[in-house]
Order: structure tokens, then C-alpha cells, then sequence
């Protein structure tokens, strides 16, 4: 896959946007559920933007805060919603999706999805990935801040970050839960930023091209 050499308009607002061609590269953006996930879509539209192929999958709380539909409509490909939908029987999709992806990003990042991958539970789509990786993990948690301060949660994050999973440490601000502290997920461009310079660290793997760019 011939990558640009030039830069390109993209509409994603970030100064840095026009350096970074993510064309064959495949992103998969996995979506817990928090308040949060609204965000992702932003995240998900900016790489679409810069030309890589995304594919976004949800855990069931998630998608009571998104509908698979809006992820469906900014990457052109069908949101992955659970562990059973495999179009073969011989190609489990968790597999299949883990392989070809170039970057797993996962925002927001529930107090429950990092105690499951802290703890090796894999009990769903999403954690099921999250297990079976075979590229960079970034892991932008989301969270109430007595959720983000309490020990436990705390640990995990210390367990996963130790395993080789990268957080994109959150910020302090206004919550969803209207108060202010730490616990807020990182703010998109931040991601958006952090997912290029992750993904440009290395050739893209050899996967399915990117759909061509408008
Ligand atoms: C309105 C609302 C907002 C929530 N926001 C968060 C959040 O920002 N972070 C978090 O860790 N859990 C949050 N939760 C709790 C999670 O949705 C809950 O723990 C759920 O089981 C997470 O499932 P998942 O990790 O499979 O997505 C929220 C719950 C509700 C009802």
C-alpha cells in the first residue's frame, strides 16, 4: 500500500491534521460505556479523515450511550456488537479483527473493562480483543474521579500499564456527572494525536486497503 507523500484538507480542526496520513493502516476502536463514548465519535470520524480503516467495536452498555448506527455511518463498515455475530464459523471475529489491526484504541476505557483485562477475564467482544491483541494497545479511561482515585481501579491501571497496555492518562475538568475533578477522558484531539503518532512508529501491517479517500 503507497502511502501520500503530500498533505491532504481534512476538516478534523487539529493543526497537525494535515501531516497525518493514516491511509493503510487499520484502526480498531473498541467503546465502553460511558458518558464519554459520544466523544469517540469524534475520534473515530478524525482517523476516518486521515485515511485509515476503521472498525469500532462496542460493549452492550455502550451502545445504550451511542447506537452502533452513528460508528456504522462514520466508517462505512458494521460496528461489531457482539462475540456471537461471526459471519463464519471457522473465523471468529475477535480473531480476525485483533490480527488485522495495525492499533487497538479503546475510549472510553470503563473502571470495569480494565479490572477484566487486568484480571484476564474475557467474558465478551470487547474483552475477548482486548486479550487476543497482537499490536499496540492505547487504553483512554473514562471515569467518575472516586471511581479514578479508588485503590482497586487504581491497581488495575498499574497492572495493565505493566502488561504493555498504554494509557492516555485522563484529565481533570468538568464530569459527566457534573461535578469537577480527575477521571475525565482525554480530550479527542489529544487522542486523535496519540493514535498517529502511534500508528506512524511503524508500517502498516499488510491488511485490507483502506477505502479510497473522498
Ligand atoms: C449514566 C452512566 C454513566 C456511566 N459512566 C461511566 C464512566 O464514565 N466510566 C465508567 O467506568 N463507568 C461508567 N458507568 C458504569 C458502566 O456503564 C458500567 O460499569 C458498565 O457495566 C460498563 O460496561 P462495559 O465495561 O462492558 O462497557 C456509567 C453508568 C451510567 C448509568
Amino acid at each position: 500500500m503507497t502511502r501520500a507523500s503530500s498533505p491532504r484538507p481534512t476538516s478534523s480542526g487539529s493543526s497537525a491534521a494535515a501531516s497525518g496520513d493514516l491511509r493503510g493502516y487499520e484502526v480498531l476502536v473498541a467503546v465502553c460505556g460511558g458518558i464519554a463514548a459520544y466523544k469517540t465519535a469524534m475520534v473515530v470520524s478524525a482517523l476516518v479523515q486521515r485515511g485509515a480503516a476503521v472498525h469500532v467495536a462496542m460493549t452492550a452498555a455502550a451502545q445504550r450511550f451511542v447506537a452502533p448506527l452513528t460508528f456504522e455511518a462514520l466508517t462505512a463498515r458494521k460496528a461489531h456488537t457482539s462475540l456471537w455475530d461471526v459471519s463464519e464459523p471457522y473465523d471468529p471475529q475477535h480473531l480476525r479483527l485483533t490480527e488485522a489491526a495495525d492499533l487497538v484504541l479503546v475510549a472510553p476505557a470503563t473502571a470495569n473493562m480494565i479490572a477484566k483485562v487486568a484480571h484476564g477475564l474475557a467474558d465478551d467482544l470487547v474483552s475477548t480483543m482486548l486479550l487476543s491483541v497482537a499490536c499496540p494497545v492505547l487504553i483512554a479511561p473514562a471515569m467518575n474521579t472516586r471511581m479514578w482515585e479508588n485503590p482497586m481501579v487504581a491497581a488495575n491501571v498499574r497492572a495493565i500499564r505493566d502488561a504493555g497496555y498504554e494509557i492516555i492518562e485522563p484529565g481533570s475538568g468538568w464530569l459527566a456527572c457534573r461535578t469537577v475533578g480527575a477521571g475525565r477522558m482525554a480530550e479527542p484531539n489529544e487522542i486523535i494525536e496519540r493514535a498517529t503518532a502511534r500508528l506512524k512508529a511503524s508500517a502498516p501491517k499488510a491488511g485490507t486497503p483502506s477505502p479510497p479517500l473522498p
